[in-house]
């Protein structure tokens, strides 16, 4: 397996990790699709793992760009420290703590891999809020699940919400795309 160390930190704390490798590189491309490459961006990452998403927000966007990364298992905070990128600031933090890092109404996009599915109630309506205060009033947040069960959650907190699919990964993946905006 290439990501051996991913299948192992799986095995010791599935309930966080949510999956028993990284993602494809064709659900990593269809998540990152919306980023536009023109202009700085703002962005934060939740549950960024061994850094498959990270590495290809990176290779995407602008050079003046700026993302801050989420992530609470310390042995994926350490891989991350492999990533040599001025751009890049790796929290070993949960996303729950995410506006006492970050302004409200400053952030283009929050592009999460987190197992919405798995993290307790309480604690991913408490992000999904910080999301949405830190978000600009035209951001989105990107989230990819394996199944559909919190697209009413999402729609709590997001005015607009659409999803696609891919097959091209292991278990086939939704990606969710979330605006504020109505239009
Ligand atoms: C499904 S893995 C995604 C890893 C990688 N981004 C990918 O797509 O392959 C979910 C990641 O979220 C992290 N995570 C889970 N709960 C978290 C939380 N509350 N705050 C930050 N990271 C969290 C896990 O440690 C894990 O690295």
């Amino acid at each position: 397996m290439k990501n051996w160390y991913f299948f192992r930190e799986a095995m010791k704390s599935f309930r966080t990790t949510g999956s028993i490798t990284s993602s494809s590189k064709a659900l990593v491309n269809k998540l990152v699709e919306p980023l536009p490459a023109h202009r700085p961006l703002v962005i934060v990452e939740l549950g960024p793992g061994d850094g498959c998403v990270t590495r290809a927000i990176l290779d995407k966007v602008h050079p003046e760009s700026k993302v801050t990364a989420f992530e609470i298992n310390p042995v994926f905070v350490e891989k991350l420290a492999s990533i040599k990128d001025e751009r890049l600031r790796v929290l070993p933090t949960g996303a729950e703590r995410l506006t006492d890092y970050v302004e409200p109404a400053t952030v283009d996009y929050v592009v999460s891999s987190l197992p919405l599915s798995m993290i307790p109630k309480g604690v991913k309506e408490t992000i999904l809020k910080q999301s949405q205060l830190v978000l600009r009033p035209d951001g989105r947040y990107l989230q990819f699940q394996y199944a559909l069960q919190d697209y009413g959650l999402l729609k709590d907190y997001f005015n607009r919400v659409s999803v696609s699919f891919t097959m091209a990964n292991l278990p086939p993946a939704f990606i969710y795309s979330c605006s504020l905006s109505i239009v």
